[in-house]
């Protein structure tokens, strides 16, 4: 790159983020950054720039020499791996904010920056604009952590938070989300922890050196959810949010998990509301920190994709520093939850308590109907999500995950033959 000259940007979409980012280079102009192309699939489409602005082929801004980096910020996963990927073979300096791209393909992406020696950075991918991924991978890039937790989803919290203040029905608040531009274009995505799913997996492997496969990682959502879980929910003085959560488990494991959760007012994440994100790192050192900021929107999430392009401008790589020591995975055997569980038809709730392996003395009944609370096995909860999620079960962890208790007597053996 000339070193005066602006440096030359090609935008690869240009819907909520891609707008938010291009309003933010527009306003700073000593910033010495040029968006010089951008691409865009649908021509004919309302925008708020001219037709000329903007080409209809991708593949012509990866053609392009003049460009010096590329900003990817399309909501096809699979699109966005083949141009990502296909940049990263040309040596190039890449920002995405694709997080279903990075959580699938992240060990190719990494190998495809070894290989070719361009560089791939995505804070916008997680939390929107609050430096999570960053503040992982560099600041505490040699420091073990006891758990990374947090509200990932602002679609989903601001359903929460509507729901929970203003009486608001789930569907409404849900169209609030997609209106104010914080949903998925397939919002199942955000209310089923889909999105927060993959959050979880980029950072899992900053904060402890792992690539998880998605697809392992337990993750339940809120489309279940009824005004009775709220009720129940504050009569305890808690709330219910949507937390993902990377642990290390006793026994040096890392376990993943991403479900609702009762929190009370002593946790960080009580009072995140609306489409703000929090994430709680819990260090071995440092201690615990919190940050919070907003999770969705234009502006917030183009604000990380600018950190990033400022940071590729100046050599910024991720370290990927605990790769060599990254622990196993323990994802769903051997590990249990206290849970909440409701559903409206009381048949149904009593198969779920079979499936669940809860006794019948689990079952409650208050003023909304019943409702099951006891210890649930991960593994029932990951063998039976499909049933779960199609009947609308709400299901809910009250408290952290843990190894499930040996009996007294299995210990006893056990310390016997060591
Ligand atoms: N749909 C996402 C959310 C956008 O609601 O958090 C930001 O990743």
């Amino acid at each position: 790159m000339r070193e005066n000259n602006p440096l030359r940007i090609g935008l690869i979409g240009f819907g909520c983020v891609g707008q938010g980012f291009y309003n933010i280079v527009e306003q700073q102009p000593g910033l010495n950054l040029a968006i010089t192309r951008i691409a865009v699939k649908t021509p004919g489409k309302a925008r708020p720039l001219p037709a000329e602005c903007f080409t209809y082929h991708a593949d012509e801004l990866l053609a392009d020499p003049d460009l010096d980096l590329l900003v990817e910020v399309i909501d096809d996963a699979t699109e966005a791996f083949r141009l990502v990927s296909a940049a990263l073979r040309q040596g190039r300096r890449v920002a995405t904010a694709n997080k279903a791209m990075l959580a699938r393909h992240l060990p190719e992406l990494v190998q495809l920056q070894a290989e070719f020696g361009g560089t791939l950075l995505y804070e916008a991918a997680v939390c929107g604009s609050i430096p999570v991924v960053r503040t992982l991978d560099q600041y505490f890039s040699h420091e073990p952590l006891r758990a990374v937790s947090g509200i990932f989803n602002g679609s989903s919290n601001y359903v929460l938070t509507r729901m929970s203040e203003e009486g608001s029905d789930y569907a409404v608040a849900l169209a609030e989300a997609q209106a104010l531009g914080f949903a998925e274009t397939d919002p199942s995505l955000d209310m089923g922890a889909f999105d927060p799913r993959s959050k979880a997996v980029i950072l899992a492997a900053h904060a402890y050196g792992v690539f998880l496969a998605v697809d392992e990682v337990l993750n339940l959502g809120i489309e279940g959810i009824a005004a009775a879980d709220i009720a129940w929910a504050a009569a305890q003085g808690q709330k219910i949010k949507v937390v993902a959560g990377l642990y290390r488990l006793p026994g040096g494991g890392l376990t993943a998990l991403v479900t609702p959760q009762l929190l009370g007012p002593e946790s960080a994440l009580y009072g995140v509301e609306r489409e703000f994100n929090g994430v709680v790192i819990e260090a071995e050192f440092a201690g615990t920190q919190f940050l919070q900021g907003r999770g969705a929107g234009g502006h917030p999430t183009g604000s990380a994709v600018l950190a990033d392009v400022l940071a590729l401008r100046r050599g910024l790589r991720y370290a990927y520093a605990k790769r060599p020591t990254a622990p196993d995975a323990q994802l769903t055997h051997g590990l249990e939850l206290e849970a909440y569980v409701r559903h409206p038809d009381a048949g149904v709730l009593r198969e779920v308590l079979t499936w669940l392996e809860l006794p019948p003395e689990a079952l409650h009944t208050d003023a909304h109907g019943s409702f099951a609370t006891g210890a649930v096995p991960v593994q029932q909860l990951w063998a039976w999500r499909q049933e779960l999620r199609s009947l609308g079960v709400f299901v809910a962890r009250q408290g952290e995950v843990r190894p499930v208790a040996v009996p007294a007597g299995a210990a006893l053996a056990t310390a016997e033959l060591v």
